[in-house]
Formats: structure tokens, sequence, C-alpha cells
């Protein structure tokens, strides 16, 4: 396994559900963090409750490509290049084709795939230089398979996928890894906003969903867990 301790590790999304759960388990295996977010109050109760300096986060909208640069610029000169990038930031947006608006299905594009490639834009000559790194990301059980109400959701989380992997194609002469993760629901405030009767209680624990990251972090280098699914026992999509 590789030893999380000292490792570089930038999470974004870690104020959602999912993130947050995964940077405490980062930081108790003494991962050194940079976590960022898009709500700058949660942002800092949690870096301050992971003990966190000021050097360790910051608050930025990841669809804005400004926001994105100044906070590479932010983190490569004051914290250094990332070792581990695990993108989970990310919006649901779930209605009918017929009731999604055009200002819906472009905001979730934009948080969910304009994001991820932002960052990798901004973070990716650092790992090239590094000739190693690790990338992240949670395309979803809808980002391989289809729901109705999912038209923007799933375009965005297909779209994820098919840039990943042909990023990974770019990066085959690298030691630069892609991780994509099949999850399926988990018990996070991301259902908060969905009208949709969901079973809560029957979803994955956020803590679940956190530790098959971690332990995704932790994989030997000697190969590459290029792909893992995780889903309710009881709603297994795939
Ligand atoms: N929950 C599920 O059932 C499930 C299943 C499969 C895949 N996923 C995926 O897993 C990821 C994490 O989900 P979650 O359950 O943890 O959701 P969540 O609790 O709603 O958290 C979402 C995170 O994304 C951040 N975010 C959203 N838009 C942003 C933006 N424009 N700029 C910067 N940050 C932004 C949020 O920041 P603030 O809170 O600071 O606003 C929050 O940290 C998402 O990509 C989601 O699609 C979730």
């Amino acid at each position: 396994m590789e030893k999380l301790n000292g490792k570089k590790v930038f999470v974004a999304g870690a104020t959602g559900g999912i993130g947050s759960a995964l940077v405490k388990l980062l930081k108790q295996s003494g991962a050194d963090l940079f976590i960022t977010g898009r709500n700058s109050q949660k942002l800092e109760e949690l870096a301050q409750s992971l003990g966190l300096s000021d050097l360790q986060f910051a608050q930025a909208d990841l669809t804005k490509a400004d926001q994105v640069a100044a906070l590479s610029q932010q983190v490569i000169s004051n914290w250094g290049a990332p070792e581990i990038l695990v993108n989970a930031s990310g919006i649901g947006i779930i209605k009918s084709v017929d009731l999604l608006s055009v200002e819906e299905f472009t905001q979730t594009l934009n948080a969910n795939l304009l994001a991820p490639f932002l960052l990798v834009k901004v973070f990716l000559p650092s790992m090239k230089e590094a000739k190693k790194g690790l990338i992240i990301n949670i395309p979803g059980v809808l980002g391989k398979v289809p729901m109705a109400g999912a038209a923007a959701y799933s375009a965005s989380k297909y779209g994820l996928l098919g840039m990943m992997q042909s990023i990974r194609e770019e990066l085959k002469r690298t030691e630069i890894r892609i991780t994509n993760i099949f999850m399926g629901g988990v018990d996070s405030p991301f259902w908060d906003t969905i009208d949709l009767k969901v079973q809560k209680e029957k979803m994955i624990r956020e803590e679940e969903a956190a530790r098959s990251i971690w332990f995704l972090c932790q994989q030997p280098i000697s190969g590459v867990v290029s792909e893992m699914v995780l889903q309710p026992f009881n709603h297994q999509a795939i």
C-alpha cells in the first residue's frame, strides 16, 4: 500500500458530504491536505476542525476559469503541487427533460464537466513535471447507466468519463494514474435539493463512500485501479 503520511492530497468538494468525510480520513492518515469548496463558511469551519493552516484551504467556484487559475497559483506557490487530486465536487439536478431549463442543463455541465476539466488543466502540468500523480473522479453510476430525469446529470457524468478516459490515453507514457468511481446513491446533502422519492436508509453512508476513496489513494503504484464500482446492496444498477 502507498503511505498517505505526508502525501499532498488536494480535495475539491471538501465541504460536501463525501468530501468532508474523506478529508477527515485523510487527515487521520497523516496526509498533507489542501481543501477547497464553494461555501466559505463551511470551508473555514472544516479547515479549523482539521487543524489546517491558512495555506491549506481556499474558496473557489470551480466553474469559473479565472477562479480555478487563481486557486492553482495559490496552491502551487504556497502549498505545492498535488500528488493526488480528488474531485468530489458536483451538483445534481434531476428533472424530466420537459421541466429542465437550458440554464439548469448548462449549470450541470459546468459543475460536473467543465470544473473537472479546469482542475485537470491547471494541475496536470505540475504532475507531469513530477512524472507521477493520481486523479480520482466520481462519475457515479449515472455516468454509466441512464435514469429517467437524469438527462443533464448523466450528460455531464458520461462526459466526465469520456473526457477522463481520453486524457488517460494522453498520459500513457507518464506515471499519472486516473481512477473513476462508479458510486450508487450516497446519503449526503447532494439529495437535499432533488425532488425525488429516495430511500436514504438504503443508500451508502458518506463515511463508507469516503473510505473507498481513501482506499484508492493508497493503492500500490505497480498497478492502477482504473475503475471502481460501489453500490447500495439493495440497488445494484450495474
Ligand atoms: N451523493 C450521491 O448519491 C452520489 C452518487 C454518485 C456520485 N456522486 C458524486 O460525488 C460527488 C460528491 O457528491 P456529494 O454526495 O458529496 O455531494 P454534496 O454533499 O452535495 O457536495 C458537493 C460538493 O461540491 C461542491 N460544489 C458544487 N458546485 C461547486 C462549484 N461550482 N464550485 C466549487 N465547488 C462546488 C460543494 O461545495 P459547497 O458545499 O461548498 O457549496 C460540495 O463541496 C459529486 O460529483 C456527485 O455527483 C454522488
